[in-house]
């Protein structure tokens, strides 16, 4: 039996870095407002030019250095994104070229803020069935590039980045305990697609079109989300709360992340947040945290890690992994 290690992360934002002061000074907001209804202090906008597969790429770079391997040896790559860099084709094929891959598969996945634990959930399946053995799981976005920017309930919440983690198979006793991904569950309800979309697409006005968010709805809907993936993820390893080392949330809102901790019982001091420096990076918001907990040395060999994500679609999901 097959199970996925996560041996190197890795992350990359942009340069510019954006205060809830700065975004006062133009927008109808105020910093107080942003970070107490949000907990967001700043975040990064990519520069003119700079686009998703450039953070895909630096971050894809960073993780396989740690992991002490080259672009040649992965045989997959699943990117995690809302914000292509061209309609197709895919953007994690651009990452792929300029690592110097040229074996294996590599593809795009779309789930919005869920992305990063979707993405983890197919590269993990594919590892588990012995179809791939090394594999790169990417979280990129270029956010900001689809905001309203006259919208002050949307536009003052997100941010660019990009955070990568690699996988490699290790082979393991059935039932037994042991290092690595534990379990991934991933949910959708497309009853709740009109909560948080945007209002255009290649298909529908030709156009990218612009994030529209019924923010009060989707706050709902992610703390009883994330609450329940949480506690699905833990019965289905016979885990209680209490055996969680470190949370590693999707950062879209404090008050959310806060409220999912409480129901859990879990201390503050184990829930790794980012997004008083990162925003909401969708996509790349899961392992953008990772990696910072990793390189900072909170999260260690050993360590039970949960991941809990949640975004439009309505997408929710969890990973739980042994460090
Ligand atoms: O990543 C995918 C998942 N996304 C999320 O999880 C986001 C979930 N939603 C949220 O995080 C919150 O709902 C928001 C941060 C978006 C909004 O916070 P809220 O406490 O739900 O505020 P609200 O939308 O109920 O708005 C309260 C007031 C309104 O004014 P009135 O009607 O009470 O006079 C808004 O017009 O705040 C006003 N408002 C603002 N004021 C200053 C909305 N945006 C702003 C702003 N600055 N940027």
């Amino acid at each position: 039996m097959y199970r996925a290690r996560v041996v190197g992360c890795g992350a990359a934002l942009p340069a510019r870095r954006v205060t809830n002061a700065e975004l006062a000074e133009t927008i109808d907001t105020s910093e107080e407002w942003i970070t107490q209804r949000s907990g967001i202090r700043e975040r990064r906008i990519a520069g003119e030019g700079e686009k998703t597969s450039d953070l895909a790429i630096a971050a894809a770079q960073a993780a396989l250095s740690r992991a002490g391997i080259s672009g040649s040896d992965l045989d997959l790559i699943v990117l995690a994104t809302t914000t292509p860099d061209q309609t197709f084709p895919a953007t994690a094929v651009r990452v792929q070229a300029a690592l110097g891959m040229t074996k294996g598969a590599a593809f795009d996945v779309q789930a919005v803020c869920s992305g990063f634990v979707y993405a983890l959930s197919v590269a993990d399946s594919m590892i588990r069935t012995g179809q791939m053995q090394t594999a790169l799981v990417i979280g990129a976005e270029t956010f900001t590039r689809l905001l309203d920017w006259t919208d002050r309930s949307t536009c003052v919440l997100f941010g660019d980045g990009a955070g990568a983690v690699v996988l490699q198979a290790v082979q393991v006793e059935r039932g037994a305990g042991g290092r690595g991904i534990l379990s991934t569950h991933l949910h959708s309800d497309g009853r709740y697609q009109d909560k948080l979309y945007t209002d255009g697409g290649p298909s529908s006005t030709g156009s990218v079109g612009q994030v529209r968010m019924d923010g009060r709805e989707v706050f709902k809907h992610a703390v009883a989300n994330l609450a329940a993936a949480a506690a699905e993820a833990l019965a289905a390893n016979g885990l209680s709360p209490a055996e969680i080392d470190w949370v590693v949330p999707h950062q879209a809102n404090r008050r959310i992340i806060e409220e999912v901790g409480r129901q859990l019982d879990l201390p503050k001091e184990k829930i790794v947040l980012t997004l008083d420096r990162h925003g909401n990076t969708s996509a790349a918001s899961i392992p953008l945290a990772l990696a910072e907990a990793v390189s900072d040395g909170r999260i260690k060999q050993g360590d039970l890690v949960l991941l809990d994500a949640m975004g439009g679609g309505l997408t929710w999901g969890s990973a739980l992994i042994r460090w």
